[in-house]
C-alpha cells in the first residue's frame, strides 16, 4: 500500500468547511455608527453614504430598534450640532444632540450598548479636533474640553466613551474626570491608532467636519508607520483605555494584527466611511459583488485579529451571519 501523505484541504462538504473555519464572526462583535443632528422629526439621507441617514434625538430610537431586530446591539453615536464655535462648546452641552438622544435611548433600548465619539471636530467652527493656538491644535487646553465632553456623555447615559481626537494624554484626562464624578464603570474605547487617512472623506461630508484650514497630519498618524502603532496603543493602555480602536481597517490589516497581538484589552477595527462608500459605489456600478466584498472585508479585519468591528454595514453583516454566509 502506498502511504504517501499529500497535502489536503478539509473541504468535502459545506458542514465540514464550517467545522474547520479558523475565524468566527458573531453579531455581538458588530458596532453600528449613527449621526445625530439637532431638531425633531429628522431622517435625512446622507449623500456620501448610500442608504444611511442623519437622525434627530426623537427619531433615532426607531433606527436603533430596527438594527436591534437584525441582531446589532452596540451603537457609536456622533453628534452634529447647529452651533459651532472656536472651542466647540456644543460638545459638552448637556442638551446637545448626543446627550439628548442618549437620555431617550437609555429608556427606549435599555439593553443596547451606547458608545459616544468624543472629539471636537464636529463642534468647532474650524473643523479641527481641538482648540487652536496660532493655526495648530493646542494639546493640553484641549484635554480639559474633551474630559468635560466625556463627562457630559456619561451623565446622559453613555456606557462607553470613545475619544477620537488623538491628543496626547486624553485617555488619562478622561479617566480622571469620569472617576472624579462617580463614573468609574463608564468604559473608555480609545481611538489609539488613527491614521491621517483619505478614507474619512464621506464621513466629513456627513458630519460637516472637514478642517477649514490645514489638515490633521499634525496629530493623526502617518500611514508609513507600523511600529508607531504599538507605541500609541501601549500609551493608551497605560493611561487606562479599556478597549482600543485601529482606524481605518482595510488598508491597515498589518496594524490590526500587531495591535491585537500586543493588547491585553479588546481591539476594534473601524471600517470607515470611505471603505463603505467604495464598496457601495463599486457594487452599484456592477463592478464587484457588493455583498461578497462586504463580507470578505469584514472577515479580513476579524481574521487579522480584531475582536470588534465598527462598520456602517453592521445590519447587513448581521443578516449575512444569520444566513450562514459569514460566521
Ligand atoms: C473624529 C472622527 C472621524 C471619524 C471618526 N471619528 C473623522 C476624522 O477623523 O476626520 C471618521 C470615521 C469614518 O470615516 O467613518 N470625530
Amino acid at each position: 500500500m502506498n502511504l504517501i501523505h499529500r497535502p489536503r484541504r478539509l473541504r468535502r462538504t459545506p458542514a465540514m468547511r464550517r467545522l474547520v473555519r479558523e475565524t468566527r464572526v458573531s453579531k455581538d462583535s458588530l458596532i453600528l455608527p449613527f449621526f445625530i443632528r439637532e431638531g425633531s422629526g429628522v431622517k435625512e439621507p446622507i449623500d456620501s453614504l448610500a442608504g444611511l441617514f442623519r437622525y434627530s434625538p426623537d427619531t433615532i430610537h426607531a433606527a436603533v430598534g430596527d438594527a436591534m431586530a437584525d441582531g446589532v446591539r452596540s451603537f457609536l453615536l456622533f453628534g452634529l450640532p447647529d452651533h459651532k464655535d472656536e472651542v466647540g462648546s456644543s460638545a459638552w452641552d448637556d442638551n446637545g444632540p448626543v446627550q439628548d438622544a442618549l437620555r431617550r435611548l437609555r429608556k427606549a433600548c435599555p439593553e443596547a450598548v451606547f458608545i459616544t465619539d468624543v472629539c471636537m471636530c464636529e463642534y468647532t467652527s474650524h473643523g479641527h479636533c481641538g482648540v487652536l493656538a496660532g493655526g495648530d491644535v493646542d494639546n493640553d487646553p484641549t484635554l480639559d474640553l474633551l474630559a468635560r465632553t466625556a463627562l457630559s456623555h456619561a451623565r446622559a447615559g453613555a456606557d462607553i466613551v470613545a475619544p477620537s481626537d488623538m491628543m496626547d494624554g486624553r485617555v488619562g484626562a478622561i479617566r480622571n474626570a469620569l472617576d472624579g464624578d462617580g463614573f468609574q464603570s463608564t468604559a473608555i474605547m480609545s481611538y489609539a491608532v488613527k491614521y491621517a487617512s483619505s478614507f474619512y472623506g464621506p464621513f466629513r461630508e456627513a458630519a460637516g467636519s472637514a478642517p477649514g484650514i490645514g489638515d490633521r497630519q499634525g496629530y493623526q498618524m502617518d500611514p508609513h508607520n507600523r511600529r508607531e502603532a504599538g507605541r500609541e496603543a501601549a500609551l493608551d493602555l497605560d493611561e487606562g483605555a479599556d478597549m482600543l480602536i485601529v482606524k481605518p481597517a482595510m488598508a491597515y490589516m498589518d496594524v490590526i494584527a500587531d495591535v491585537a497581538a500586543m493588547s491585553d484589552r479588546p481591539v476594534a477595527a473601524y471600517s470607515v466611511s470611505g471603505e463603505y462608500a467604495m464598496i457601495c459605489a463599486a457594487g452599484a456600478q456592477g463592478l464587484v459583488d457588493e455583498y461578497g466584498v462586504m463580507c470578505e472585508t469584514a472577515l479580513g479585519a476579524f481574521r487579522a485579529g480584531a475582536d470588534l468591528l465598527i462598520t456602517y454595514f453592521a445590519r447587513e453583516l448581521a443578516r449575512a451571519i444569520d444566513k450562514g454566509d459569514l460566521g
